[in-house]
């Protein structure tokens, strides 16, 4: 399917009130998301939740077939779960870390995935290195392998950081994983969605996104992959009905799926909108999808650039959907506000999300815009508009 602009204004209820760049934040559901994810509550509400999970057993099954079909994987290496964090975490802590183990990571690492390593090192005793980017934003790869030896057990890696547009090449890193046999894994939270992922491309053994961001799902789901191969080797963190089966007094067995790292409980409306999300982005294309979000994204950037007094932070040639900006004299907080009281959503994103990249590039507060391809040139137009009354 090539890219029905009509069709897809028309099936976003939300660009009616407002212009939405926060889609790296949560993006706005389209119509087929919220009827799916109703008519799922309504059918809850009127024979029961259990009886409606029953009769909507081959639709739930099928989600699973959707996240597969997105990422290159099988259906078996998919788990659905409450967000990324929880995805990323079930991995993370179900690895068997060693006193002496090494994590290397990258520097523009999300906050929440570093504070584990932290808590890893202070539990287990092991080292955290940070795999060091060049002025161009790009990993030094050859730094890399002069960094590899049989303690490192773990490449860590965020796909697209919260902030800047940088695009890591997750590729380049699951070569040189792959090559040393070392596990390697990638939070994909903020490029699903705006662009192909594909694990055996990427070569990585384990993948975590969200549903709310550059998918349009609902809030609350998200997924992880874990490849066939590697789940037998790894023992979830918590486990229950779901992800083992109580075999007698003394012993249990985990399933050899990745549903072992599932809860019993889940939202199924959700997990449905996330099957509804995934299903309309396949249908349009992650191709489109990408030369869309790039073409509006120049677009932006240019006229950003042309404003004086603003600054524009991008670290790398690889960019994206995601333009953070900075404001001279102007709190970013308040641009953040000022625009929303104009119908135009962007975020702030504070150094303390990619706090080593931060640091290292001193960045203040900025605000975040980001656009999808159901954003336009007009909206765009208008945000300069609004940013320049707002700076004047
Ligand atoms: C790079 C990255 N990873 C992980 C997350 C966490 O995702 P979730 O809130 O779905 O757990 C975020 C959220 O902003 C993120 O930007």
């Amino acid at each position: 399917m090539t890219m029905d602009n009509n069709k897809i204004y028309q099936d976003t209820p939300g660009k009616k009130n407002i212009i939405h760049l926060n889609n790296a934040g949560s993006s706005l559901m389209t119509q087929q998301v919220l009827d799916t994810q109703i008519k799922h509550l309504n059918l809850e509400a009127n024979i029961g939740g259990y009886e409606a999970m029953a009769q909507m057993s081959e639709e739930l099954d099928q989600v699973y077939n959707s996240v597969a079909k997105l990422i290159n994987a099988s259906a078996d290496e998919i788990a659905i779960v409450e967000n990324a964090t929880v995805g990323w975490a079930m991995a993370f802590y179900a690895i068997d870390f060693k006193p002496g183990d090494r994590i290397l990571t990258v520097e523009a690492e999300y906050v929440s995935n570093f504070i584990a390593y932290l808590h890893m090192a202070k539990e287990k005793d092991v080292s955290i290195e940070v795999i060091p980017s060049g002025e161009d934003g790009e990993l030094c790869l050859d730094i890399l392998e002069s960094m590899i030896d049989e303690n490192v057990k773990l490449i860590s890696a965020t796909h697209v950081p919260t902030n800047s547009g940088l695009v890591n090449s997750v590729a380049a890193l699951g070569d040189i994983a792959r090559k040393h046999n070392i596990l390697f894994m990638v939070d994909a939270c903020q490029s699903v969605g705006q662009m192909p992922i594909d694990v055996e491309e990427i070569k990585c053994d384990m993948l975590s996104a969200t549903s709310r961001k550059y998918l349009r799902g609902p809030r609350g789901v998200g997924f992880l992959y874990v490849k066939k191969s590697v789940i037998e080797k790894l023992h979830p963190p918590i486990i229950d009905l779901r992800g083992a089966k109580w075999k007698s007094a003394t012993e249990y067995e985990l399933r050899n799926d990745a549903k072992r790292f599932e809860n019993w409980e889940s939202n199924y409306a959700g997990t449905l909108g996330l099957g509804a999300a995934i299903d309309y982005a396949l249908d349009i294309g992650l191709e489109n999808i990408q030369t869309r979000i790039d073409e509006l994204a120049n677009y932006l950037r240019g006229k950003l650039n042309e404003i004086e007094g603003v600054s524009t932070h991008t670290i790398s040639q690889h960019q994206c959907g995601i333009i953070t900006f900075s404001v001279n004299g102007i709190e970013a907080a308040s641009i953040v506000n000022k625009l929303r009281e104009n119908g135009i959503n962007t975020s702030l994103s504070e150094p303390s999300s990619t706090l080593l990249d931060a640091n290292k590039n001193k960045l203040p507060n900025l605000i975040r815009s980001s656009v999808h391809y159901f954003n336009d040139e007009d909206e765009l137009g208008k945000f300069i508009s609004v940013l320049k009354e707002i700076i004047n």
